[in-house]
């Protein structure tokens, strides 16, 4: 029997929620195989703000140090919505991101089958389906970037600093190519090289990192030209690598074009050997929390991608996966992907914990 310590961070608002479903999943998978999951449980986000004023108590980050993987719900609210910027919730995902010094942010954005009718382009656009995966860069850019305020003739300034080495756009790059490897061998790179001097070296250093993948076709995009480009072709794209900032605005209009920010994991990893975290892209969604109403397939997903990425359970990730596609095609829907306009009689609404039941059985 092999053991895997699993470091679960349920957060705030749905995240608990989340988590939970997720759980029950993963020990179905336990419950019929050879694995052993092992799940310890550590605070975060507003919850650990209101417990030890921290957002990101040391013994959580100690605690997913020593797991083998790191499952999260969301974090943050509105009651910590006026902390001063080092206390806020999202800085315990920012702390985690960099203290495990997890570079890579692995996105795929998918439009299941299923739910093509929830996807809001053309039909005639959707209907060529959508299967792309985002590789943003995690602990560099902008977000960690020097930042401050200085006092100026003109006033007080603020100032956020955007700067990327070498061996940071290497790795990640590296991190595309790999996936492109895997899958259909064809890379995009997407920066703002004719104004950033970051994004300059940026394509530099794919270019040159390039040389030893002559296999995959790779493209280089302007961060405004792609945001249209996904719209009006996103069955072009296979694997965009790009950095923190143009990432995270990327992954969040695939999201869109994919019918729900519910259904879209992502894994965050760093050098191998060390523990992975992996989540949910969507928010807490504290107008909902507590409600049993939100999708938790999204953290569901992100638990296939664990098995995958740092168990190496592939064909476990498949079931979780092929489940999860077999529950849509059922017709079961939360809220966030249920169609009052469509089909209605083929859909049925559910709460979370029932879908999170439904995946279960469906394994
Ligand atoms: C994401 C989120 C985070 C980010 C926030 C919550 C700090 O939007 O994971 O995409 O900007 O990275
Ligand atoms: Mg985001």
């Amino acid at each position: 029997m092999t053991k895997y310590k699993i470091a679960v961070i349920p957060g705030d608002g749905i995240g608990p929620e989340v988590t939970n479903g997720t759980r029950m999943v993963l020990e179905a998978i336990a419950a019929d195989s050879n694995h052993d999951f092992v799940f310890t449980e550590w605070l975060a986000g507003g919850i650990a703000i209101d417990a030890t004023g921290e957002p990101l108590p040391a013994a959580t980050i100690a605690g997913c140090r020593k797991s083998d993987a790191v499952l999260l719900g969301a974090v943050g609210g509105p009651q910590w919505d006026t902390l001063p910027g080092d206390k806020r919730p999202e800085r315990a995902l920012l702390g985690l991101r960099g203290e495990l010094g997890l570079y890579a942010n692995i996105r795929p954005a998918v439009l299941h089958q299923a739910l093509a009718s929830a996807c809001p382009l053309h039909p005639q656009i959707a209907a060529r389906g959508i299967d792309i995966v985002f590789v943003r860069e995690l602990t560099g850019g902008i977000y960690f970037g020097e930042r401050g305020r200085r006092d100026t003739a003109d006033g007080q300034q603020a100032y956020d600093t955007e700067a990327y080495n070498v061996t940071e756009v290497e790795r990640i790059a590296r991190t595309g190519f790999e996936m492109a490897m895997k899958r259909n061998r064809k890379l995009t790179s997407v920066d703002k090289a004719n104004v950033l001097e970051s994004s300059r070296l940026w394509r530099e250093t794919v270019i040159k990192v390039a040389a030893d993948y002559p296999e995959v076709q790779l493209d280089h995009l302007y961060v405004d030209n792609a945001s249209m480009q996904l719209i009006r072709r996103p069955d072009d794209f296979d694997v965009v690598v790009t950095t923190n900032m143009f990432g995270d605005i990327l992954s969040d209009e695939a999201a869109m074009i994919t019918g729900s920010i519910g259904m879209l994991p992502s894994a965050s990893l760093g050098a191998p050997g060390t523990p992975g975290m992996y989540e949910p892209i969507h928010g807490s969604a504290p107008d909902i929390a507590g409600l049993d109403r939100a999708n938790p397939l999204a953290a569901i997903l992100s638990a296939a991608m664990m098995l995958r990425y740092s168990f190496d359970l592939k064909s476990e990730a498949d079931r979780i996966e092929m489940a999860v596609a077999k529950v849509l095609a059922d017709g079961y829907r939360t809220g966030d992907i249920y169609q009052q306009s469509i089909n209605e009689d083929k859909q049925q609404l559910i709460g979370t914990k029932r879908m999170s039941e439904l995946v279960a059985e469906a394994l």
